[in-house]
């Protein structure tokens, strides 16, 4: 075959491809389609009715709601309008209701589930937030498969006089963010709470996924009654649209490979972007140009009144053979293009999902200002006086701390590990990436890393009062530290939501795998802290688990991990299980019973928690202030995390809402009065400490302990 003969197949082929894409395969809106309903704006790739919609996603319905009113409608749900530009719209989302029946006694949840799943839309996670409003409510938010997402909030009314209009933040209201992809959700309201006693000023909890922009919280919704109703209860929700088709969704790349029918941007003067929620893409015009990409030549120039008429979409050119040697060129040049494009795909999917770690968490992101930093050696150096002995604070896990300050005059501690071990240095730049993804109150911060020594060296924020385990376990002159109920609720709940928080993180859930009590520092204010990750690992989302060597700390262990080395987040929750009885009891997670043999803490607890009083079991300091309801609630929380099996185990979002409600219900007059307390004894306590303590430098056995100088006299700690 001659050259010229196959460029005019080629050329053929073009346009028969052109005319492919012009008896669309896509379909194309008539003119008898109505573009307006109620007042609202209907564009297409949406569309009133049979087949003037892209698809039928898309497919919307112009509904009579009263004698001459229009409204239009998503499914059922009343559509505000629709943003191009943005790929949103806005729909109007039902109100979830919990309310009490005074004559049977009994609350009763109407649920309303929205179910976008099979659709081209998303819940927003910009826009939108879970909004719940009642008093001593703890409402759920999950997905289809609970245990794929799962969230939540806690409401509580101490006293109405509190509340205030505008405030959202726990009484009376509470919000929650969404992640990204959400398409389904159903609400779930926690029957723990007699509501009797409040009913006659609040017999409704109310919760709905919604636009946090048109939320305004006001304290008459506690009383009202008014959402409880299929109309007025109705709030607007944004919706993520684009050009996606279930599970088979073409990214924008690859949509535009595939330009053989389904290819939504069909104006000229358009281009595509991929969707920032979930899969698919979005069209948009060109720079300089505005309109409807959707529609052909729907891309108008945007100062269009100053060009001259041209004319419209068509090939003008009068000889056939003009046409065929032209499309020829065209061919040739496509097939170019495309495998260009083609070549760029396949180094986009390569660093994808390849990268090279560190290159790209790090990536030199000087400007963000608190972004992980590369310290250089000298800065160290200087910052530790050379690393001298007397600046060490601790040793233990996976190296030695030092107390460091920094020309900033920051003070922090740095990490480095004694054992030049290729597996230890790995550990480290696991930690470096698992933590500078991590941005969270109640995890250590790291401020960055010096890679110019053979092993890493990390740099993070100085934590000055040690770890719980000290603070449980170590006397002080005999003494131990007063530790309220309170307190442990607080650290409780801290460190759940870290947990929780890691667990959920993005895309990656992160599992801590040494979860113990000398691996929670305790700042200042005795603001929990979760720190050394150097065991931690991140598995993608769909992944359930993964399998490694075992690894953690005795008495903490997961059994289950322990026997089949299959490691996911249930195994985290079980070693929060022993932190709480730790917290309960005020003793080690092995102990030595009375016949002098050893026994795991969990075991030993739950074996005499009925058999001897109360007082006997848990530690007696809590029982001053907390009620035994309270305790029995955190005992049976602890022995969910214990079970052995998994499945029975509850996620750690659950056990943070719980401790939540647990700290809620406390209450907020006997908390302020116990810290009082608490602060005045731990005063007189430290005075003593201070007359009588010599600072003792003496390395620790356990864990990695970060102290200020001025407290290193913690480090004389017997542990009982
Ligand atoms: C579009 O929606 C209308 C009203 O809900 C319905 O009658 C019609 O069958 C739908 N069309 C398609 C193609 O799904
Ligand atoms: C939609 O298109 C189909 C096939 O082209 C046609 O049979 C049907 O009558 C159309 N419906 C309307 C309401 O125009
Ligand atoms: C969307 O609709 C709301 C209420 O109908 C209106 O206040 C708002 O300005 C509209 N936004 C856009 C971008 O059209
Ligand atoms: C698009 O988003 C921007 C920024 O959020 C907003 O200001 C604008 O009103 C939105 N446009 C429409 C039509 O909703
Ligand atoms: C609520 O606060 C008001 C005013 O501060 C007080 O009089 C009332 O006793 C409080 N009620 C409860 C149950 O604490
Ligand atoms: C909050 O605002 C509503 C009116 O929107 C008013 O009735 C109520 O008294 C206000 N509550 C407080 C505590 O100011
Ligand atoms: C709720 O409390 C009321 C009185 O405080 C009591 O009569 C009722 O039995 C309780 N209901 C439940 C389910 O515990
Ligand atoms: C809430 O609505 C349901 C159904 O309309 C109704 O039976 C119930 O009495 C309402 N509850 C309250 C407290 O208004
Ligand atoms: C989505 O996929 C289904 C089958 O996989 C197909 O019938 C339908 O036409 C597709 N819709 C769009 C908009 O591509
Ligand atoms: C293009 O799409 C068709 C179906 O629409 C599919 O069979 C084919 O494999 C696609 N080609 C490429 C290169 O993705
Ligand atoms: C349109 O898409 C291009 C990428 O194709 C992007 O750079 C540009 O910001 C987008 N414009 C708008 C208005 O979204
Ligand atoms: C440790 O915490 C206690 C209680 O908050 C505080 O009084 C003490 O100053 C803290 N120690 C240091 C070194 O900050």
């Amino acid at each position: 075959m001659s050259m010229e003969a196959r460029f005019l197949l080629l050329g053929l082929g073009f346009l028969l491809l052109l005319a492919a894409q012009h008896a669309p395969a896509v379909a194309i809106p008539g003119p008898e389609c109505q573009t307006k309903c109620g007042g609202v704006d209907i564009p297409y790739p949406f569309g009133i009715g049979d087949n003037c919609s892209l698809s039928t996603g898309f497919n919307t319905s112009c509904q009579e709601v009263q004698p001459g009113v229009y409204r239009p409608f998503l499914g059922k749900y009343e559509l505000l309008n629709i943003s191009l530009v943005n790929g949103t719209l806005r729909e109007l989302n039902h109100i979830s209701t919990y309310c009490y029946n005074p004559s049977s006694r009994l609350m009763k949840p109407d649920i309303r589930s929205h179910d976008a799943r099979l659709s081209p839309y998303r819940f927003s996670d910009v826009h939108n937030k879970f909004t719940v409003i009642g008093c001593n409510t703890l409402t759920y938010i999950k997905d289809r498969d609970s245990t794929a997402y799962q969230s939540g909030c806690v409401s509580t009314c101490q006293n109405l006089t509190d509340l205030t209009n505008g405030s959202c933040s726990g009484m009376g209201c509470c919000q929650t963010a969404i992640p990204k992809g959400m398409h389904y959700y159903e609400v779930g309201f926690d029957s723990g709470f007699n509501t009797s006693q409040i009913w006659n000023f609040s017999r409704c909890s109310y919760a709905v996924l919604m636009e946090a922009e048109s939320f305004n919280f006001s304290t008459t919704y506690i009383s009202t009654t008014k959402f409880n109703d299929t109309h007025t209860g109705r709030v607007p929700l944004v919706m993520d649209w684009a050009i996606r088709n279930g599970t088979m969704s073409l990214s924008c790349e690859e949509a535009k490979l595939n330009k053989t029918g389904t290819y939504a941007c069909l104006s000229s003067n358009s281009g595509c972007v991929n969707s920032r929620n979930g899969p698919g893409y979005l069209c948009n015009c060109t720079k300089g140009y505005e309109g409807n990409p959707y529609l052909p030549d729907g891309c108008h120039d945007t100062d269009e009144c100053k060009k001259s008429p041209c004319p419209s979409g068509g090939v003008t050119l009068s000889s056939a053979g003009g046409i065929l040697f032209l499309a020829a060129i065209v061919a040739v040049l496509t097939r170019r293009w495309q495998r260009i494009v083609q070549k760029r795909l396949r180094k986009i999917y390569f660093r994808k999902n390849k990268g090279i770690l560190l290159e790209q968490l790090i990536s030199l992101d000087h400007n963000a200002s608190d972004g992980t930093k590369i310290f250089s050696l000298n800065e160290l150096e200087k910052a530790t006086n050379n690393f001298d002995q007397t600046r060490v604070v601790g040793r233990g896990g996976h190296g030695t701390v030092y107390k460091g300050i920094l020309t900033d005059q920051r003070v922090v501690a740095i990490k480095r590990s004694k054992v030049k071990e290729s597996i230890e240095i790995e550990q480290f730049i696991n930690e470096v990436a698992i933590l500078s993804q991590i941005n969270h109150r109640n995890v250590v911060k790291l401020h960055g890393c010096c890679l110019e020594t053979e092993v890493p060296l990390l740099v993070y924020e100085f934590i000055s009062n040690g770890t719980l385990y000290d603070l449980l376990q170590c006397e002080q002159n005999g003494i131990l530290l007063p530790l309220s109920w309170e307190e442990r609720l607080r650290i409780a709940v801290e460190v759940a939501g870290a947990l929780a928080y890691l667990h959920s993180a993005a895309s990656m859930a992160i599992l801590h795998r040494d979860i113990k009590c000398m691996n929670i520092l305790l700042n200042d204010s005795y603001t929990a802290k979760v720190s050394d990750f150097g065991a931690s690992k991140s598995i993608p989302i769909d992944q359930t688990h993964l399998v490694t060597a075992v690894q953690g700390t005795f008495g903490y262990l997961d059994p289950e991990y322990y026997h089949t080395g299959q490691l996911n987040e249930k195994s985290d929750v079980y070693s929060f299980g022993v932190i709480l009885l730790e917290l309960l009891t005020r003793k080690k997670p092995i102990i030595e019973n009375g016949n002098g043999e050893r026994q795991n803490l969990s075991s030993f607890f739950f074996e005499e928690l009925g058999k001897r009083p109360l007082d006997e079991v848990v530690d007696r300091e809590i029982l001053e202030e907390a009620s035994e309801e309270a305790i029995m609630s955190m005992a049976r929380l602890a022995e969910e995390c214990l079970s052995l099996t998994r499945e029975e185990r509850p996620t750690m979002k659950d056990v943070e809402l719980r401790l939540q409600m647990l700290r809620a219900r406390q209450g907020v007059a006997s908390r302020k009065r116990r810290d009082d307390e608490v602060t005045r004894r731990r005063k007189a306590v430290g005075a003593n400490m201070i007359n009588g303590a010599i600072p003792v430098a003496a390395a620790s056995n356990h864990g990695s302990r970060w102290y200020s100088l001025e407290q290193e006299f913690v480090l004389s700690c017997v542990p009982r």
